[in-house]
């Protein structure tokens, strides 16, 4: 007998969430069964709705904003990369322990790569230092790269993150947002939510050059503000993070089911 996966995701706002659509894709590539449900949970609300949705039946849980940093706090059992980003994308149950996990990271080193993008040899300017970044930093300094600078409006927690993960293996500095910098990036990667909330966002004046690839994580069906910019000031190279949302939804879907999906969908299927 077959089993119906039971899987969600669960945050606030979460009527425009993409997940039930890459998720069902995914099941249906490979012949399997499951629901997947958009589940409006507000941050007060969220211990309860996680316990009763595991009640209820469900296999796993997407977190998305603004509840990762709650999940984190709630899980029993985190993975390695979660303790590293202090924030949670994917929550499961085993016997009675919550587990949980983070795929964003290795969500975007996987779209990275699968653009052709070697990340051993980028020098990476990171813009944002917020919860995304958090989120993708540990599996960035993974792979390697040979510089990774973080600029944030508020100097002081590009700072601390830089801090944080500084590391052996590759130097992690902090920069000011809104001066030159101090050496060309060849890859800048835009976690700020300043696109998603409409602002203007101010970046350092030699920021952009023609061989730098730029990689926003928010997405759109047009070209997201960042990217618009990136490409007037002549970039050629640049993508937005549909993805990253992609890949990190097939690495959940693993953790779920065992199975890999395929992480081959048309934009035009999502957007
Ligand atoms: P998320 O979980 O999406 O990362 P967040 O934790 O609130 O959201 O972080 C948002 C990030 O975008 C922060 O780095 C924020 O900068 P501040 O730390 O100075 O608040 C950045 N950000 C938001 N609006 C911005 C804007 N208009 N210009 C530049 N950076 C902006």
């Amino acid at each position: 007998m077959s089993s119906i996966y039971k899987l969600g995701v669960i945050g606030s706002p979460i009527d425009h969430s993409l997940s039930p659509k890459i998720h069902k894709i995914f099941a249906n590539d490979l012949g399997l069964q499951i629901s997947y449900e958009a589940i409006e949970v507000k941050e007060n609300e969220f211990k309860t709705a996680i316990t009763n949705l595991f009640d209820q039946g469900f296999m796993g849980l997407n977190a998305t904003l603004p509840l990762k940093e709650a999940a984190y706090g709630l899980a029993d059992n985190l993975s390695k990369e979660a303790q590293n980003c202090g924030s949670v994308n994917t929550l499961w149950k085993e016997k009675d322990t919550l587990c949980a996990d983070s795929t964003d990271g290795r969500g975007l080193v996987k779209d990275l790569e699968s653009k052709g993008i070697d990340i051993g040899d980028k020098n990476i300017l990171l813009l944002g230092a917020g919860g995304s970044a958090k989120a993708v930093i540990p599996s960035l300094l993974k792979s390697k790269p040979k510089t990774l600078t973080i600029a944030n409006r508020t100097p002081e927690k590009a700072i601390n993150l830089a801090n944080k993960f500084t590391s052996g293996q590759c130097e992690v500095n902090a920069a000011a947002i809104d001066a030159r910098l101090n050496s060309e990036p060849s890859l800048i990667i835009n976690t700020t939510s300043a696109g998603t909330l409409k602002q203007a966002i101010e970046l350092p004046e030699n920021l952009f050059s023609d061989k730098v690839f730029v990689y926003d994580l928010s997405y759109s069906f047009q070209m997201t503000p960042f990217n618009k910019i990136a490409k007037e000031a002549g970039v050629k190279n640049y993508c937005d993070g549909l993805g990253m949302l992609i890949e990190q939804a097939a690495l959940s879907f693993e953790i779920w089911t065992s199975h890999i999906p395929s992480t081959d969908i048309k934009r035009e299927d999502l957007l």
